[in-house]
């Protein structure tokens, strides 16, 4: 298998068992590299050609990506930097805090948001942006080392089958990456 058959998601798969297969390709390709811009980056490309793969609502997914944690920023007041992603060009900088993906970061809790309208501070990188899910990445002693980011064109376009699949990745991610 060359590496870029890995994006190939069967149209006939169930989200799970299309998150599965991402899983394991995650696995596959992080075996033996533990750079985190390299496992992001074909991370990033698998969740692009997952979602596309799927039936509506996640056929609709706009941005698919990461945010880590910027080490320039002061502890005092730490900042997320944009990382490896697939979609169109967004932030650069986000402060713990702030918007959908600051407040993953900085409560540590994955942001399950069905209308980003209803959301105190959602930073609107993309006006068709219209749901998202924001799962934080952690790793134990660092805290907080980045985020998952993935933006929806139509409301509700995430569901707990998306929350316990990316929380996963997330928890892969933490383990398998060395992190800034
Ligand atoms: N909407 C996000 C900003 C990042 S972009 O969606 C890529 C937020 O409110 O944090």
């Amino acid at each position: 298998m060359v590496h870029a058959d890995a994006t190939n998601f069967s149209p006939n798969l169930t989200k799970p068992e299309a998150y599965q297969q991402l899983l394991d390709e995650v696995e596959g390709l992080c075996y033996e590299q533990r750079n985190w811009v390299c496992n992001l980056s074909n991370t990033s490309s698998l969740l692009w050609h997952l979602y596309r793969s799927l039936p509506s609502p996640s056929s609709s997914v706009n941005w698919a990506g990461f945010y880590v944690h910027d080490h320039t920023s002061p502890p005092t007041k730490p900042r997320l930097i944009l990382g490896p992603f697939q979609g169109k060009v967004a932030c650069q900088t986000i402060n713990f805090g702030r918007g959908v993906c600051g407040t993953a970061a900085a409560t540590q809790t994955t942001q399950l948001v069905p209308d980003v309208e209803q959301f105190p501070g959602h930073i609107a990188c993309d006006s068709s942006s219209k749901s998202e899910i924001v799962v934080p990445i952690m790793v134990e002693g660092k805290g907080v080392v980045g985020i998952i980011d993935i933006d929806c064109t139509v409301e509700n376009g995430f569901d707990h089958i998306d929350k316990e699949y990316l929380e996963k990745l997330a928890d892969f991610l933490a383990k398998s990456s060395d992190w800034p």
